[in-house]
């Protein structure tokens, strides 16, 4: 007796099809899964047999093998545990011959045959549109993250029972409808706004500039002035998630079993920040079965990293290649996976080890050796991918006492919505959707500067001192403030507010 059902496996952040499939042969007692079953699979005949017997079925007493098919791929996580225990009671009999093979169905079972919520839905649900199925079989828990994907009929499960009566026609279910435009507005209520930060008018205006052109950017001030408030609000002035981005940055977060209960899909910019102990494996992604890291977690958001100095140097070096492809390439003996990582860059630091120098209130109570060294601790790779530099000095107490709101974070975003518009037009035809992403040659073309700005420009250079890369820098920043202003040239003020984010450039020492 063979049975097949279907169910989906997941390689990086895509799914593919895998055949269950239970042979019960005659001869002496005997279960092996074979098709590469890795950790949790392997204990996956443990849970069936109790399951199938804890819900009232016969277990059949013969040789049973149960094959995963492509047999060549590493299978790993719980998730067959529904389909093998289905294919089970098909090729004894229970389940009608040919009712679940059309259609997928993914489960942990529990010993007493409760259906449980697993990783990855949300991609194997991507997949199986293609998949030519009947629809999907999820643990209730789950079936919201089916939903999202239109054109496929999604129906969740309690336990074991109430599938097999299902697939027998004796129970039916109704397929689980969402209502996608509902969770995207869900997701801008009840977020945090900038209209709460008093002062630092020119932090929040660095921060605007920031998200107008996705440049990476750095907050240095004293302990206390809201760096950390500043950067938690960062996504709330981001263009708005379009659907396919949201699909891709929730693909992510189902793979790593993150999706918050009862949230189907991460509607808002993601906003990630990892603790400064973090490893390399934990920020860019690994394991012996690579997963995702916190750099493909906040993909389409932000990755903040607060006390940048404290950060290990060679963690931070790793960052190079997601800040410079957008994605992350994991090479492990086994597989090679590549994960998407396109982020904006939000660092933090204090502008010493006391955190005072430079404090309008406060000494600063380092030695100019403790300030060097605490300088050489920023990797030089790293700050050279961070366009702006922005202090964020102690709030005054006139500003904080101000009973007035500040300015609320949609009009913010309305603006940077507009100047992400002019650059897009201007971008498309070379592949670019945001100013942070012009090379050498796209900022000769499209970085015109006017007379006056040339001067400007010119005296900077010498008297500062400016690198080269510095100087392609002000240019990019210049850009994206003449789109906020909906000028075409870039003019001599532009410019002058460009210089001024590049602050650790001109630092002494
Ligand atoms: N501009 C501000 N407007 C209103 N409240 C503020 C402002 N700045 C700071 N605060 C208050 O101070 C608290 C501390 O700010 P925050 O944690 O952002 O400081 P920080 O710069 O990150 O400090 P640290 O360097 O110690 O991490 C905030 O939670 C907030 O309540
Ligand atoms: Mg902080």
């Amino acid at each position: 007796m063979l049975a097949k059902v279907l169910s989906g496996a997941l390689l990086g952040i895509d799914a593919y099809p895998v055949e269950v499939e239970v042979d019960i042969a005659q001869g002496l007692p005997q279960f092996s899964t074979v098709g590469l079953p890795e950790g949790a699979v392997k204990e996956s005949k443990d849970r069936v047999i109790s399951a199938i017997k804890n819900s009232g079925y016969e277990f059949p007493a013969r040789r049973i093998t149960i094959n995963l098919a492509p047999a060549d791929i590493k299978k790993d996580g719980a998730a067959f545990d529904l389909p093998m225990a289905v294919g089970l009671l098909t090729a004894t009999g229970l389940v009608k011959e040919g009712a679940a093979g059309r259609f997928v169905m993914m489960g942990e079972l529990s010993l007493d045959g409760r259906v449980k919520p697993v990783r990855g839905v949300l991609p194997v649900a991507v997949a199986a549109r293609d998949w030519q199925t009947q629809g999907l079989i999820l643990p209730a828990e789950n079936t919201p993250e089916g939903a999202i994907v239109d054109g496929l009929k999604v129906y969740g499960v309690r336990d074991l029972g109430e599938v097999i009566s299902f697939l027998n026609g004796a129970h039916p279910l109704s397929p689980c409808a969402l209502p996608v435009p509902e969770l995207f507005a869900q997701a801008r209520q009840g977020a945090e706004d900038f209209a709460e930060v008093r002062g630092q008018e020119h932090a929040k205006r660095a921060l605007e500039v920031a998200a107008a052109g996705g440049h990476n950017i750095l907050m240095v001030g004293p302990p206390g002035s809201g760096k950390t408030m500043l950067a938690r609000r960062i996504s709330t002035i981001l263009p708005d998630l379009s659907f396919a981005e949201a699909l891709e940055t929730t693909k992510i977060h189902s793979v790593m079993g993150l999706l918050p209960e009862k949230q189907a899909l991460i509607a808002r910019r993601p906003f990630r920040h990892p603790h400064h102990t973090i490893s390399d494996a934990g920020l860019i992604g690994g394991g012996s079965y690579p997963r995702p890291g916190e750099v493909s977690l906040a993909h389409n958001g932000v990755l903040f990293l607060d006390e940048l100095p404290e950060f290990k140097k060679n963690v931070l070096e790793m960052l190079r290649q997601p800040l410079e492809d957008g994605q992350v390439t994991i090479a492990r003996a086994a597989t090679s996976l590549t994960y998407p990582a396109d982020f904006m860059l939000v660092a933090a630091m204090n502008p010493c080890n006391c955190g005072f120098y430079g404090d309008s209130l406060q000494q600063c109570s380092c030695t100019p050796l403790m300030l060097q060294r605490y300088k050489t601790r920023l990797s030089g790779p790293l700050l050279d991918r961070i366009d702006l530099h922005v202090e964020v000095p102690r709030v005054a107490h006139k500003d904080l006492s101000d009973p007035r709101d500040a300015e609320p974070s949609a009009a913010i975003r309305a603006r940077v919505e507009a100047a992400r518009a002019v650059q897009r037009e201007r971008l498309a035809p070379f592949g670019l959707h945001c100013n942070a992403q012009m090379q050498a040659r796209h900022i000769r073309r499209f970085c015109a500067v006017d007379e006056a700005g040339h001067k400007l420009l010119e005296m900077v250079t010498d008297r500062l001192g400016l690198s080269a890369r510095s100087y392609a820098r002000i240019l990019k920043l210049a850009r994206t403030i003449a789109d906020l202003a909906n000028c075409s040239t870039i003019t001599q003020a532009h410019l002058s507010e460009a210089i001024q984010y590049r602050s650790l450039d001109r630092r002494p020492g």
